[in-house]
Order: C-alpha cells, then structure tokens, then sequence
C-alpha cells in the first residue's frame, strides 16, 4: 500500500465548525479519533435505548457476568432473545472504553510530539472518568432492579460524555491560542443560561421516561416514579419552549454581533434540531409512546447536546499560534481572517 499523503494546503472548513487549523498526519488521524468517539459515545446511547425498549435490561441478570458464572449469555438462561441484546449493549462498553483509552495515548503522542496543542486534557480525561462512572451506574442500575432514578443518572451521564466529545471534535480544528470572544459579555450569557435549561429539559425528559411506560421495568417487577405522567410531560414540554425562545434570541443575537457567520450557522443548527425534536415528542405522546419514535427522540437528544456545544464554543475562537504554524497550519484560520463563506469582518475586541 502506498503511503498516505497528507497535504498543508489549507483545508476549507465546513459547516458549523471552525477551519483546521493542522493538516498534517497526527493531527488528521486525532480529528478522526475524536469523529470516532463522538460516534461511538452516541451509538452506546441508541444500543442502550434499545435495551430499555424492548424491556431487555435484566436480559443479563447478573453484573458484570451476565449470569452467575458466565460473562457471555449461556443456553440455559430463561431470557430468550433479552440476553443478546442487553449482552450487545454491555460488549459496545468494551469498544467505547477501547477508544476512550486510544485517545488517552493519542493526546499523550501528540504532547510528545511537542505539538503544544492545549485544552485537550479537561475533555479527554472527563471521557475516561464518565465511562468508569457509567460502568458503574450501569452496575447498580441492574442491581436495582432497573430503579429508574438511577436509569435516568445512566442517561444523563451519557449526555455528559457526549458534550465532552464533541468539544473534542470541535477543538481538534482549532489553533492553541488563548480563548477570544467573537460576541459580547452578554451573548455569551446568554448562551451559558440556554445551556443550563438544556439540562433542565433533558433532566424533565428523564422523569418523564421514569414515569411512563418506558421506565426500563417489567411487567412483574413495576418500577416507577411517582410522578402524574401527563403533567411531568407537559412541564417538559413547557421548558422546551423557554428553550426554543432562548436559542431563536440567541441566533438573533449572534446574526447581529458575531464577528463570523459559522456563530449563526450553529444557532440555526441548534434551533432546527429543537424543532425536529419538538415534533417527534408531541408526536410520541400523542400517540401514546411507541417505542421505535422514543428510540428517535433519544438519538435526537444526542445531537441536540452536539449542536448546543458546538454552538458555544462557536462564541469563540482560538487563533493559530507560532508552535503549530511551525506544524503546517491552515493560515486561514488565523485570528481575525475571513471563514469559509469568504466573508470578512472586522476585528473588534469583546469583554
Ligand atoms: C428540545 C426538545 C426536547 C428534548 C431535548 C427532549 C429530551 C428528552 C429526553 C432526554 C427524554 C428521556 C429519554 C430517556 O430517558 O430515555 C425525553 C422523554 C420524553 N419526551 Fe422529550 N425532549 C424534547 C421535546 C419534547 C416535546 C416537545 C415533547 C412533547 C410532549 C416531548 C415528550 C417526551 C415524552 C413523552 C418522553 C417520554 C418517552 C418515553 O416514554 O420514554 N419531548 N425527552
């Protein structure tokens, strides 16, 4: 096999994310490592949605063998088809935990390498400690019987891996100078406080989950909140219109002050996946939470977390310094130059 070329030439940036910054081989390989994270932290959540929809989370009734002397599902066990499907979900924490720890060594490379390549650290390691958290949870969340207050920290937990991997997609394309706002003080609260009802609305979904049919219990064994399914789901529902309000103010905002169009472009993104979602949860509900649509509605809150971190960190940028210009950059993604749309707006200083 011939070897790779990997050209210097600048790489135009696509989309919402910020031009790449590096175009050389290490640091195209780490992009691809981060993509393949992001991708595997979302895929473990729509696994372990299947898990809780066709009812098979005590498929494997034992933790971590899935029965009392076997790691992998025997012929003996009573749980038909369940133990394959829970056992599936459990084996992708294998492949989640395997990539986990390759980015582990692939930013410990890229140190050495001397790529002063900064900020990579919080993400990476907030990775690792969130699938030791998870391998727990998923422990105890079995142990319980399926509690579904522990079945919803199991969830919300996952939300937090995924930001976190996608602020290491978003940040692999960046330079490794300090932070500097693209929009005022007031914009970026803005966005914080949209971000802080995100969780609120992703927490409600979870008691709403807890509540309903989908709680993650059988038959025989009920497990559920005990909150009224109809008026915890409306209270869900109520947020994400604050929410929604929040995020079409803030894409206002930005379309008025951002120093780049990418700010606006990742709004609109956020905004769009909010009103897809808004249309599947209406819809689940009113026809009464088929599972396939609440499989949607999981996967969907997964991209919406991406698209809201990515949206925040477009707030800002981090220009190219001397080090990785030294390590073929991409000069257009230089502090202060033009985007992909070509446009080009002033440098002005935020607070
Ligand atoms: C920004 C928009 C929304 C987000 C991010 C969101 C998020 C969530 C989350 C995270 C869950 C829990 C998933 C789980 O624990 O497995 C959930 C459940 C649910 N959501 Fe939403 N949701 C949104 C909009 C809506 C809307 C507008 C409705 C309309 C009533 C709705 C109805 C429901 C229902 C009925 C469930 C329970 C499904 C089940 O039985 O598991 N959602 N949502």
């Amino acid at each position: 096999m011939g070897r790779q070329i990997v050209s210097d030439a600048p790489a135009p940036a696509r989309g919402i994310l910020p031009p790449v910054a590096r175009t050389t081989g290490f640091a195209v390989w780490l992009r691809r490592l981060f993509w393949l994270n992001l991708f595997v932290e979302i895929l473990i959540v729509a696994t372990g949605g299947l898990v809780r929809l066709t009812a098979s989370g005590l498929g494997c009734p034992d933790w971590p063998q899935c029965v009392p002397g076997s790691i992998t599902p025997t012929r003996q066990q009573e749980q038909s088809w369940h133990k394959y499907i829970e056992f599936g979900n459990r084996s992708l924490t294998s492949v989640v935990s395997i990539v986990a720890l390759a980015l582990l060594v692939a930013v410990i490379v890229d140190q050495r390498k001397g790529s002063g390549r900064r900020g990579l650290w919080p993400p990476v390691v907030g990775v690792l400690f969130g699938i030791a958290v998870q391998a727990v949870v998923g422990g105890i969340s079995v142990r319980t019987g399926l509690n579904p207050a522990i079945v919803a920290t199991h969830f919300l937990t996952s939300m937090v891996l995924v930001a976190a991997s996608a602020w290491l997609v978003w940040r692999a394309r960046e330079g490794d100078g300090a932070p500097k706002p693209l929009v005022p003080r007031e914009v970026r609260w803005l966005a914080a406080v949209t971000g802080v009802v995100l969780v609120v609305v992703l927490f409600l979904g979870t008691m709403v989950t807890g509540s309903g049919p989908h709680s993650g219990d059988d038959a025989e064994n009920p497990a559920r909140l005990s909150f009224d399914l109809r008026t915890v789901t409306w209270l869900h529902a109520d947020t994400v219109m604050l929410l929604t309000g929040l995020v079409v103010a803030t894409l206002i905002a930005t379309l008025l002050v951002a120093r780049h169009t990418r700010a606006p472009r990742a709004w609109a993104l956020v905004l769009g996946v909010i009103v897809l979602q808004g249309i599947v949860g209406y819809t689940q509900y009113f026809l009464e939470v088929p599972a396939g649509l609440v499989e949607i509605h999981m996967i969907l809150a997964c991209l919406l977390v991406t698209a809201t971190t990515w949206a925040v960190l477009s707030l800002r940028e981090r220009p190219v310094t001397d080090t990785a210009a030294a390590q073929g950059v991409d000069q257009s993604s230089r502090s202060g130059q033009s985007d992909q749309t070509g446009q080009r707006r002033p440098s002005v200083s935020h607070r």
